[in-house]
């Protein structure tokens, strides 16, 4: 996702509605309903159809953005009728693979589709693909320009930037891995609620692999010791939000540490910068807890022989009480998916979150929402499972060859990004009970 719609920026305030908002319904109603089924008018491509593809498709899928195809018109639209059909109704576009049915199910800025929604497109194909009324045609949504930051439309424009050194990248050649380290350029102590990574456009979007800050911080001694990461960006991938009552501290003496990756993509690139832009609470404000954002490896071979599969798992166990605030698995080309499970003091197991479609273009930090946040008492431990294949069914692969683990692009790496925020006892009891009394009013109201 590179854009945003002028619509969406008055929505300011509001949520990424325009674009992607759609809350999971774990019950699938089939794909396949023909339109009398699906209710009593006939499904068409202005009246039904089009809204969908404005709010979840057109942001990619138009003119000069990252999709080869647009979709804003009904003839574009007609001619890849039966791919969309395809595409949606497996959950493959939008591209984010978060498992529907299993796991924590409510997150923040999802771009799934309803069930309901993929059941209108479905049965307007089987229909024939009619287009209906022009007059029902929704207004075109106004497109800004692609270097709009992606949770602008949520927060406005990023408080601070702070960019990586220039970085010339050859036209040829192997993987480039690049670590500048660079001031904060921030007066006084701030607390940060959201962060962004963005590669220059359109260029950076294509050779640039990956690209993680890093906090280092002087301790007593004078030396730098590593505090976390601030984001990490991977294709596709929108950035860091922190809850309400949490925040990452950045101080002015700290240095960024960019962890870069570059990858020639036949084109020469010169002088490339990366941005991180950052968001802040208002200067003096202090958030309750601390939030750090950390990879968590999974261990064990990842030997994928010709037509070959595997799996890694990592465990982690904290001692004190945390809310886990969001997951994003991150592996190259053969990773097919990953699990994050808990498993509590009492023995008690629980999936929080699957992705089993997991794509390697497409990188997303799944952030759950405030109230769905996982809570985990002291003790608990954090099962990761990833599954690779190296088969004919993964159409990225070429599995004619051996790989294994590695950090270049075509190597298979294995580990999770997960953003954890550190509670004491007493703030675990106390968010503890105020969910039980949210829950308690929201079930005596009869609301929901
Ligand atoms: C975040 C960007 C993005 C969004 C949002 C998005 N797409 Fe795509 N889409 C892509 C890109 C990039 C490709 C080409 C590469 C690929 O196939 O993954 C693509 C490919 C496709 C294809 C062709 C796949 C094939 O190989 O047959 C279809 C069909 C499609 N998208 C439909 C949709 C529909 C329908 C929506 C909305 C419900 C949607 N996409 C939303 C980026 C996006």
């Amino acid at each position: 996702m590179v854009a945003s719609s002028t619509r969406s920026i008055d929505l300011r305030g509001g949520t990424v509605a325009f674009l992607l908002a759609a809350t999971a319904i774990a019950i699938s109603p089939a794909p396949g309903l023909t339109a009398q089924e699906n209710g009593d008018h006939d499904v068409t491509f202005a009246g039904d159809v089009a809204p969908i593809l404005q709010q979840n498709c057109q942001i990619c899928h138009r003119p000069s953005s990252v999709a080869p195809m647009s979709f804003l018109e009904y003839r574009e639209v007609r001619r890849y009728a039966r791919r969309i059909r395809d595409q949606v109704s497996r959950r493959l576009m939008p591209p984010y693979h978060y498992d529907t049915g299993d796991g924590i199910q409510d997150i923040k800025n999802d771009w799934r589709l309803t069930d309901e929604e993929i059941g209108t497109i479905v049965a307007w194909v089987n229909a024939g693909a009619p287009e209906g009324d022009p007059a029902d045609m929704p207004a075109p949504i106004e497109w800004v320009d692609a270097q709009t930051w992606q949770q602008e439309p949520l927060l406005g424009p990023p408080d601070h930037v702070i960019r990586t050194l220039p970085f010339d990248v050859p036209a040829q050649g192997g993987d480039m891995w690049w670590r500048p380290q660079v001031p904060t350029d921030i007066p006084t102590d701030r607390w940060i609620r959201a962060m962004e990574v963005r590669p220059s456009f359109p260029a950076g979007r294509q050779v640039v692999h990956h690209a993680n800050p890093k906090i280092l911080r002087l301790n007593e001694d004078g030396e730098y010791q590593p505090m976390g990461n601030l984001s990490e960006y991977a294709m596709g991938k929108v950035g860091e939000l922190v809850p309400r009552d949490a925040g990452r501290l950045l101080k002015p003496t700290d240095l960024i540490e960019w962890d870069t990756h570059y990858y020639p993509m036949g084109f020469e690139v010169s002088g490339d910068q990366i941005e991180l832009g950052i968001w802040f609470y208002p200067e003096g404000y202090e958030p309750e807890f601390t939030q750090n954002l950390r990879l968590y490896p999974l261990r064990g071979d990842i030997a994928l022989a010709p037509g070959g599969t595997a799996m890694t798992q990592g465990f982690y166990r904290w001692d004190h009480p945390v809310r886990i605030d969001s997951f994003q698995p991150h592996g190259h080309v053969h990773l097919h998916g990953m699990s994050v499970q808990a498993i509590y003091p009492n023995g008690r197991t629980e999936l929080l979150s699957m992705v089993s479609d997991f794509d390697a273009r497409w990188h997303h930090s799944y952030i759950y929402e405030d109230d769905a946040a996982p809570l985990l008492p002291a003790g608990t431990v954090i099962v990761m499972t990833g599954w690779y294949e190296n088969t004919e069914g993964n159409p990225l692969t070429d599995p004619e060859v051996w790989y294994s683990r590695g950090s270049r692009t075509v190597d298979e790496m294995s580990h999770a990004w997960i953003a954890v925020t550190h509670l004491d006892d007493e703030g675990y009891e106390r968010i503890v009970a105020e969910r039980k009394e949210k829950a308690r009013t929201v079930s005596n109201d009869g609301s929901r």
